[in-house]
Formats: structure tokens, sequence, C-alpha cells
């Protein structure tokens, strides 16, 4: 029997920007603006949905007590921490209350990039070698082949990804090792940069019923940016680099692409939503997965789930719509 709701209370769980940079220009580049927020919120209302909004600081604890809520709308990207994006979901999963996108142990996995690429590399998955930088005094591995990209582990936005984060010797790679210890007090993941196509993919649904998106190519123009998404090429909506949605590729490269991804997602057990960065290596023309974004940005006609949704000849609010659906169904009750 499913749960027969009107007027479904969603809580909106999420976490503004606080124009407070305190170490880095792009401390809060994960956060969002009270515009994404409401967009969401705007959404949900447009079904008839009832609202409450709740920024997930320390404070919603207290908050919660006083809300009867059906289902959270979980868009928080949490307050500390490589776990952070994982405490909301904790929280109601601890209360007994259903929420939307993935549980607590996959957004903790997907959000620190070493561990997922182990979790999906032990499943036969291809991914470039790496090497984790605790202190930037470790020698480097033998195996791992220049150049490599050096990332903080456990951010996202591009977050510490800078135009120079290529690194092509060891001294370049101890200088960006240790720029990123410092600046942002987190390991440090150097691993091969994959000469080739970069493509990013969305998935919703669950269990049998998981839909592929068609496959967002990332387009760089090699005269005017750096051949990889960088913080300054992504932040900016104006310079944004180009993309195509579908991709272009021949049937057998989207099917080989579409089953990659959909494996991954299968793997780290994703719940309604996600997006799955990867590149075509140009010297064996394998997929290698990058990174997944268990919580996707949802930047009406910036983020990249929202242009691939959009290139289907959708509208934004049906993508929440369909989020929210897919974590309904997923709790048998009843859809909006
Ligand atoms: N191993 C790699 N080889 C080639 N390019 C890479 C590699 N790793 C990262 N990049 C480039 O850097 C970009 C950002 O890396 P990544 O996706 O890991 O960061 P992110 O900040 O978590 O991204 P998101 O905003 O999607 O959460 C990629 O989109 C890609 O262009
Ligand atoms: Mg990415």
């Amino acid at each position: 029997m499913k749960n027969s709701i009107k007027n479904l209370n969603v809580a909106l769980t999420y976490n503004l920007k606080k124009n407070e940079a305190i170490n880095n220009f792009d401390d809060e580049a994960e956060l969002d603006d009270i515009e994404t927020v409401t967009s969401i919120k705007n959404a949900l209302e447009k079904y008839g949905c009832n609202v409450i909004l709740l920024e997930a600081t320390g404070e919603i604890i207290k908050k919660i007590q006083d809300e009867k809520i059906d289902i959270v709308f979980n868009f928080a990207e949490g307050l500390k921490g490589r776990g952070r994006e994982a405490q909301i979901p904790a929280l109601f999963n601890m209360l007994g209350i259903p929420f939307t996108g993935s549980d607590e142990t996959t957004l903790g996995v997907g959000l620190d990039k070493a561990l997922s690429k182990r979790v999906v590399a032990s499943e036969g998955i291809k991914t470039p070698k790496f090497q984790l930088f605790f202190n930037g005094k470790e020698k480097i591995k033998r195996n791992l082949n220049f150049p490599l990209i050096v990332k903080p582990n456990a951010q996202g936005s591009s977050k510490g990804i800078i135009d120079k984060s290529i690194a092509k010797s060891q001294e370049e790679l101890y200088d960006l090792v240790n720029r990123i210890i410092n600046n942002y007090k987190e390991p440090v993941l150097a691993e091969e940069y994959i000469e080739g196509r970069e493509f990013t993919v969305g998935l919703l649904g669950n269990e049998e019923e998981i839909e592929v998106l068609p496959i967002m190519e990332i387009r760089f123009d090699k005269s005017k940016d750096t051949g990889f998404y960088s913080y300054n090429v992504k932040k900016d909506s104006e310079t944004k680099t180009s993309f195509t949605c579908p991709a272009n590729l021949t049937k057998k490269e989207e099917k080989n692409i579409k089953n990659f991804a959909l494996k991954i997602y299968k793997i780290l057990e994703c719940k309604d939503v996600a997006r799955i960065d990867l590149r075509i290596s140009n010297k064996d023309n394998n997929p290698y997965f990058i990174e997944i974004n268990p919580l996707p940005g949802l930047i009406d006609g910036f983020s990249d789930l929202t242009l691939i949704w959009k290139s289907m000849g959708n509208n934004y609010e049906d993508l929440i719509k369909r989020i929210l659906n897919e974590a309904l169904k997923r709790n048998n009750m009843d859809t909006i």
C-alpha cells in the first residue's frame, strides 16, 4: 500500500554562500545562491508541494522539531570535512524521514575522489592512476606517469584546480601539492592526465529503471583555454567552455559510455540522480572515470545536469519534479 499524501510537506535543505571566503577566493564555490534555492522551491510549489526551507546549519536539529516533514529535497553541501555532503542524509536517515538522492555512504565516498576511484576500480572500471599526498613529503610512486593533474581530494566545482594544475615534472608536482595542502588543508590527489575528449553523463532513477540521459561533451578551445575544466573556465558562465549535447558519437561509442556510467552508478549504489565525469583516452580509446557527483549542481541554465535536461526539450521545473518523484517511488509514496 502506498502512503497517499495531499499537499506534500517537502523540506528543502541547502547551504547558502555567506560571501565570507576566508582562506581562498573559491572557498564558497560549492555553496548556493538564494536564487537557486528559490528556483527549486518555486518548482516544488508549482506541483502543489508545501515547501519548508531548511538551511543546513547546526541549528537544523532544533528547527525540524517543529515541522511536519513528509520528505526532504536534499540539496545541502553540508558544513565541514570530506563527509560534509553526508551530514544531512545521515541526520534524516537517523530520524526515519525520507530524502531525495543518495544516502550518506554514497555521498561520503563520492566526495572523496581517491576512495571512489578505489571502489570503482575494484569492479574493473578504468580510472587514471593516482597518488594521494598527505604532507607533501611522500616519495612519488614509480608507476605514475607525467603529466599529472593535481587537485584537492575532496572538493567540487573545480575548487583548487587552476589553469596551472598540470605537473610535468617532480618539481612542479611538489609545488602544486604543497600549495594545495597549505591552502585547502586536505589531502591532495595527483592523477595521470588523460588526454582526450571529456564527457559528463547524467543519470536518473533506481534499480531496474535507471535512465541514462544524453551524453554531454565538454568542448575545450585549446587556443583560448587550458584544455581542461579549471575553476576559471567553469565559474564564469560567459566564458564557459562550450558543450554539445547529445555528444557527437557513433552508436557504439554512445552505448559504451552509457554502459560505463550506468555501471559506476550501480557500483556506488546511487539513488535518484547523479552525474559522472569521464574522459576517453586518445591513447587506448577507453573511457576513464574521473569523478562522480551524486549531489549534482542544479543552477538553472548553468549546471551541466540542467543543461542536459533542457537539451532534451524539458524544462527546469520538471527536473526537480522528476528527482522528487524518484525518491517518492523509492519510498513507496505517491508521486506528485
Ligand atoms: N585525470 C584527468 N585527466 C584529464 N583531465 C582531468 C583529470 N582530472 C580532472 N580533469 C579536468 O579537471 C576538471 C575538474 O576535475 P574534477 O571533475 O575532478 O573536479 P570537480 O571540482 O570535482 O568537478 P565538479 O565541478 O564536476 O564537481 C575535469 O572536468 C577535467 O577537465
Ligand atoms: Mg567534475
